[in-house]
């Protein structure tokens, strides 16, 4: 049905990763899906509960709940600085609405509502990830809670399930996923909790699901909002839930309490019949409707 999505799955299956025993003589593509595309395993990592992401120096150290240092990745460039963001076609976005903030005091908090979807009517393998995010203005990171739908690099399958994610470059770190059920309200929220210079320490997480909080210090700052369906080999209507999800109460303030006269945009897929709207604009109770 979607393009860019039969593209994307085209590289390898989760499946067959999973199941091809390492001893095998082929060449075993080394690639997992998390939000914004088929990415190398081995630059993958679930953040132990309770445990906390610190940008030290050009590394990002993963610490356990105890403080001690599990972990350290070196972040390298992907290539095309703004693939991972801004473009559907690389990277599954199918609809989404954003704001930049160009006002020169940093974003201080991002939340939104949402309820999980009906499960689909049809199973192709296909992967459904439902998101408020913020990234940095060069567009090559992300931190998000995310609820998902099918298989990813943190775990999932035929099931609702919610996660937070941060993403730098080629690196990604999650939280294990925590099943959640159709009709459940959500609460996915960022907030940035300190900051010394040109380093910004945020925190995310689903409010209302325990085991789903993520903390990183001296990360970039974040500036690009967004609420997003992200989707993966989805081959037919009935593979999207039915109907649509509000994102409501959705609300941005500023780093110095101010609350700033979004006008979001959006970014659709007409020909699948796909859309983002704005019922309610701004950055107080916003109300952004994405229909299946
Ligand atoms: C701290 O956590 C790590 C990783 O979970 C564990 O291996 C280590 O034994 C713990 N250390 C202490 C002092 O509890």
């Amino acid at each position: 049905m979607h393009a860019p999505a039969m593209r994307s799955v085209g590289i390898v299956t989760l499946a067959s990763i999973l199941l091809v025993p390492f001893t095998l003589a082929i060449p075993i593509v080394d690639q997992f899906l998390a939000p914004g595309g088929y990415r190398r395993g081995a630059n993958m990592m679930a953040v132990p509960l309770g445990g906390r992401l610190t940008h030290v120096g050009s590394d990002i150290h993963v610490m356990s709940a105890n403080g001690t240092v599990v972990h350290i990745a070196t972040p390298k460039p992907l290539g095309s600085p703004t693939a991972t963001a801004v473009s559907p076609e690389q990277t599954g976005w199918i609809t989404y609405a954003s704001w930049l903030n160009n006002l020169g005091v940093p974003i201080g908090s991002f939340g939104t509502n949402w309820i999980v979807p009906p499960v689909p009517a049809s199973q192709h393998g296909q992967t459904i990830f439902l998101f408020n995010s913020i990234e940095p203005g060069t567009f090559d990171g992300i931190m998000q809670p995310v609820l998902q739908y099918g298989p990813s690099a943190a775990g999932g399958g035929a099931f609702w399930a919610v996660a937070t994610w941060y993403l730098l470059q080629d690196q990604t770190f999650f939280t294990t996923p925590v099943k959640v059920n159709p009709g459940q309200n959500l609460r996915g929220a960022l907030s940035l909790v300190g900051s010394s210079g040109t380093t910004f320490n945020y925190h995310a997480g689903f409010t209302n699901v325990a085991g789903t909080e993520l903390d990183i210090n001296g990360s970039p700052q974040l500036e690009w909002a967004t609420l997003t369906l992200e989707a993966y080999g989805v081959t037919a209507a009935s593979d999207y839930p039915l109907g649509s999800t509000a994102f409501t109460s959705v609300g941005l303030e500023l780093e110095n309490g101010a609350r700033p006269a979004i006008s979001w945009s959006t970014v659709n897929d007409a020909p699948d019949g796909l859309s983002t709207t704005i019922n309610v604009g701004g950055s107080v109770n916003a109300v952004v409707t994405i229909k299946y």
